[in-house]
């Protein structure tokens, strides 16, 4: 790996360094990729109070830059659903920010046609001028987004079939029922995701540790969609000593 590994003791701790490089990037008026996920509430939760204890004037002027792109979307869901991410980023995000609409920018799983959303929202991204920072969870099964192995690292923004593994990792939003869980989503591809300029992959918790370790120090391939994440020349991990564990032998 050519990046930056970074060990912080807990999750609140990884929450604290995630959300300062946040606000960093805030400050520079840069575009942000955003992620969902259990992993990211503690991040949100970090950010949300950094931005409310500064002055009024300052947090505006932050605020009133922002625009940032979602890595996926179910198909299926719009921000009605409070499954859906759109609702997670509103909630998390939009809402207690009170974020213009439109700063938070989302695959729309409701359109009539995903794949042609899927077109849609990559050259809005690409219209926009890519992404600065992007930020990334780790799926169970590897993957990043909803980039699924196996996966090529040319992926692009598409509509695809959710894995069982992916279902039953996510199902706890559904009731904990797999079957309920939407069968495909929208994700940006391994193609933009390795454009964005730097990219920030954040892991906490034991049950990542080994996926962790194949992404990091195996040799790239489609099975583990995260592994392509080597070859970019700025990423940084965040782990706590959980999920980091397995790295060091
Ligand atoms: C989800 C999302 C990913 C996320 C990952 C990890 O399915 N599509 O973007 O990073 O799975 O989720 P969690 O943080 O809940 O473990």
């Amino acid at each position: 790996m050519q990046g930056r590994l970074r060990v912080e003791p807990h999750p609140e701790a990884v929450a604290a360094v995630v959300a300062e490089q946040l606000l960093t990037a805030l400050r520079q008026r840069a575009r942000l990729g955003l992620a969902t996920g259990r992993t990211m509430e503690p991040v949100y939760a970090a950010l949300r109070e950094r931005l409310q204890q500064l002055p009024a004037p300052q947090r505006r002027a932050l605020l009133e830059g922002w625009r940032s792109f979602n890595l996926d979307e179910y198909v299926g869901l719009g921000p009605a659903d409070p499954a859906s991410f759109a609702a997670f980023m509103q909630q998390q995000l939009g809402g207690p920010l009170a974020l213009e609409p439109g700063a938070l920018q989302l695959p729309d799983g409701r359109a009539a046609d995903p794949d042609a959303e899927a077109l849609r929202y990559a050259a809005a991204l690409a219209a926009a001028g890519g992404i600065d920072l992007q930020l990334l969870g780790l799926g169970s099964n590897g993957h990043v987004g909803f980039n699924e192995p196996p996966c090529s690292a040319l992926a692009a923004c598409r509509c695809l079939q959710l894995s069982q593994a992916t279902r039953e990792q996510n199902a706890a939003a559904f009731g904990g029922d797999p079957a309920a869980v939407p069968e495909r989503a929208i994700t940006l591809g391994m193609s933009e995701i390795l454009a964005a300029r730097r990219l920030l992959l954040v892991v906490t918790g034991a049950a990542k540790a080994q996926i962790l370790r194949r992404a990091l120090l195996e040799p790239p391939c489609a099975q583990v969609p995260a592994s392509w994440l080597q070859q970019h020349p700025q990423l940084e991990v965040v782990a706590d000593q959980a999920a980091a564990a397995a790295l060091s032998h």
